[in-house]
């Protein structure tokens, strides 16, 4: 028997996104965000609310960057999501984060998270709170990679499960994709 749990914002795995972004000062911020994906090749939807520190931030300087967040930061990264720039202009540094500007948008990128999308605002709607944005560039610490591969072994980005509110690293690689189903073909 299956058990209906309701119209929620539910899904497994949930992304543990850092939303980074300048204030009008020069200062940096930093937010937890669950609910979002890819939306097209080139471009990221995020669901922000319009009260957050980033939100006015990112509309003022047009640009984000999204950093994976990862099991060695998971305090910090926590702590961005509960406290307010609104509140504690200066979170990031009290996150123990440290900023280096991206060179291709108007965000700063967090030498703690080595890996991160850059990118440019498209839209947002403070009615829904939908906020789409191009995907200039992605980037990744020479210290994750093998090569030109992402190297897990190196690097541990965490998911966020919802229904039991806490974050998991991921489990082992079982399959190729676009590959193990082709046993069914
Ligand atoms: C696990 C987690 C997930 C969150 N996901 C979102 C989200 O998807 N959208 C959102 O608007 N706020 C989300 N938040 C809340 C913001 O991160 C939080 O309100 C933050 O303090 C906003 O910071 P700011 O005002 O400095 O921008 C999340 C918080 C946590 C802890």
């Amino acid at each position: 028997m299956r058990i209906s749990l309701g119209a929620k914002p539910l899904c497994y795995p949930q992304n543990v996104f850092m939303v980074a972004t300048y204030a009008e000062d020069g200062t940096p911020d930093v937010m937890n965000a669950a609910w979002g994906g890819i939306s097209d090749f080139q471009q990221i939807c995020l669901c922000l609310s319009a009260s957050h520190k980033t939100v006015a931030n990112l509309i003022a300087r047009q640009a984000f960057t999204v950093s994976m967040a990862t099991a060695e930061t998971v305090i910090p990264c926590d702590y961005v999501g509960i406290e307010s720039a609104n509140d504690v202009p200066n979170k990031f540094e009290k996150a123990g984060f440290h900023a280096t500007k991206s060179e291709l948008v108007d965000a700063p990128l967090i030498d703690e998270l080595p890996f991160a999308l850059e990118c440019k605002v498209q839209s947002y709607d403070p009615k829904t709170g939908l906020l789409f944005g191009e995907i200039v560039n992605v980037s990744a610490d020479e210290s994750i990679m093998d090569g030109n591969n992402i190297d897990l072994s190196k690097f541990h980005p965490i998911v966020f499960d919802a229904v039991n509110s806490g974050y998991l690293t991921l489990g082992e690689r079982i399959a190729d994709a676009f590959g193990c189903g082709a046993a069914l073909k």
